[in-house]
């Protein structure tokens, strides 16, 4: 079982300098704000999806890695039942309350605080830590906590996740847990979100706490939620990298959700339960919304009409197929109008066979949503395409035949633009920015460019090789940004176009 683990020195970091540097500036801002020294740090990265975007609540797999941005927490413990929180940056500001009976946090999901984020962290850990107590009323310490954030903030990086998982993991180790297994953090973590009212799936949290330097994570989700490594080969004569461009318009997860994130999850429910109306078979209903979902209604179809195992999430050969006959079995079971039209509610309920009260009671009462119509070929069928890119990527990355380094480069690129289409098309959660960026870099040196994490805004990834790299650069600052953004400093710039690497994951340190 593996264990966050536990630091007592700067070792996690790939630039131990700079690392501490930023702990000393940590450390005495800790130290005037709270007249104490800080007794632990947790840090919990943000991440990069390289493919596989909304298909998590379908519990398909994604191929994320963590990134170097991250959120850390230095943190005393007091003797006191308050919990007094401050930000190293001072654009967020200081709060202080008492622990609620029982652990208890109350959260307003009427405004939008980053205060929130982290009573979300603290309420699953404090649920979890009375779970695993033996009696079931528990005594929880007050606290300090100074936070610093490195992630941009609605870059589509996951700086929500980061601190969440940053608050959970602090929370644990601050009422008496030190040996915490990346499982139980993950379980606890992938719904602090919804406390928020954003149906989030699993990709961000599971990705922060499982990251390793150097390796991508393809993220499974059945049985349970857990992250695979995976390498990327040592292409030659120039090494593969990595850029992240952010588009600098920001996408706010929270105040948007209901139009785009909590949309999506439940235009992927309507589909899944009228696919399974429409070929009369019964599915499992274990979505967020307690609804059937997208792989449910593939197992079930290919098992009881060809006798095909269930999706395992390991298999390359299968998934190709799997994929490719849920491609095929969308265009067969939507018609041409609902194609083109997608539905209303009241055309959805009907082709459930309900009410559209019971429709709104069972999809629209969990999570705030906003919309005309539902669109639900097209998302199904992003689905199955981009959880058939996934693999594609995979079976790349596996094949030892990369005889050809340029071509590996080439065939992984064309997967990833592939991708960036069905976010135009299929989840519509690209944008004219997105667009431009893509244009300009596919044009200047990258082999593949899309949107990354949810979007509707936020970074776009790039793959390139070293040689490529300084020209790639060059054209998007000054192609996007110095066009876009005219004052925009060098610094400004250094933060909006980062070469990245995979890193560790979420980790204690006690130094
Ligand atoms: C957000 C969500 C994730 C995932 C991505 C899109 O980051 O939090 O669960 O759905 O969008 O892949």
């Amino acid at each position: 079982m593996s264990l966050i683990p536990i630091y007592s020195d700067f070792s996690f970091s790939s630039n131990q300098n700079d690392c501490r540097k930023r702990f000393n500036e940590i450390n005495q801002l800790f130290e005037s704000r709270f007249e104490s020294k800080p007794s632990f740090y947790t840090r919990a990265p943000g991440r990069v999806n390289f493919i596989g975007d909304h298909i998590d609540c379908n519990h398909f797999s994604s191929l994320p890695m963590a990134i170097q941005a991250d959120m850390t927490a230095a943190v005393s413990i007091r003797t006191d039942q308050l919990i007094k929180i401050s930000n190293l940056d001072s654009k967020f500001e200081d709060s202080s309350f008492e622990i609620p009976q029982n652990g208890q946090f109350t959260i307003d999901k009427t405004i939008f605080s980053w205060t929130n984020y982290v009573k979300c962290g603290f309420l699953v850990a404090s649920n979890f830590l009375k779970e695993n107590s033996p009696n079931s009323a528990i005594t929880l310490n007050g606290l300090n906590v100074l936070f610093h954030g490195t992630v941009p903030s609605g870059g589509g990086l996951s700086s929500s996740a980061s601190i969440c998982v940053c608050s959970a993991l602090l929370f644990l180790r601050a009422n008496g847990m030190s040996k915490i297994t990346k499982k139980d953090l993950t379980k606890i973590s992938v719904v602090s979100e919804h406390y928020l009212g954003v149906n989030t799936g699993g990709l961000d949290q599971c990705a922060s706490i499982y990251g390793e330097d150097s390796k991508a994570l393809l993220v499974h989700y059945k049985p349970d939620i857990h992250g695979e490594t995976f390498s990327f080969p040592n292409i030659k004569p120039s090494p593969m990298k990595i850029l992240i461009s952010n588009t600098l318009v920001e996408a706010n997860k929270f105040e948007t959700a209901p139009v785009n994130y909590n949309l999506r999850v439940v235009e992927f429910a309507v589909a899944s339960e009228i696919l399974a109306v429409r070929t009369g078979f019964d599915l499992p209903k274990d979505s967020n919304l307690k609804t059937a979902t997208l792989k449910g209604f593939l197992d079930t179809y290919l098992e009881k009409k060809l006798g095909w195992a269930h999706w395992d999430g390991h298999n390359v050969s299968h998934a190709l197929k799997y994929f490719a006959k849920g491609l095929e079995l969308i265009e067969q079971l939507f018609d041409e109008n609902e194609k083109k039209n997608g539905f209303t509610t009241e055309e959805a309920a009907k082709a459930l066979n309900i009410s559209t009260d019971e429709f709104a009671s069972r999809f629209l009462a969990s999570f705030p949503v906003r919309y005309e119509k539902l669109k639900l070929y097209k998302r199904s069928k992003h689905v199955y395409f981009e959880s058939l890119n996934v693999f594609k990527v995979i079976e790349l990355l596996t094949s030892n035949n990369t005889t050809n380094d340029f071509k590996f480069m080439e065939n992984l690129g064309s997967i990833i633009n592939d991708s960036q289409q069905t976010s135009i098309t299929g989840i519509e959660n690209s944008t004219p920015e997105i667009e431009i960026v893509c244009e300009i870099a596919l044009k200047n040196g990258s082999y593949g460019s899309r949107v990354t994490g949810a979007g509707w805004g936020g970074c776009v990834i790039h793959i390139t090789t070293e040689d490529k790299i300084e020209k790639l650069y060059t054209a998007l600052s000054e192609e996007y940004y110095k066009k876009r953004f005219p004052g925009i400093s060098e610094n400004e710039l250094k933060d909006a176009l980062i070469i990245t690497q995979p890193s560790s994951g979420a980790l204690l340190i006690e130094l």
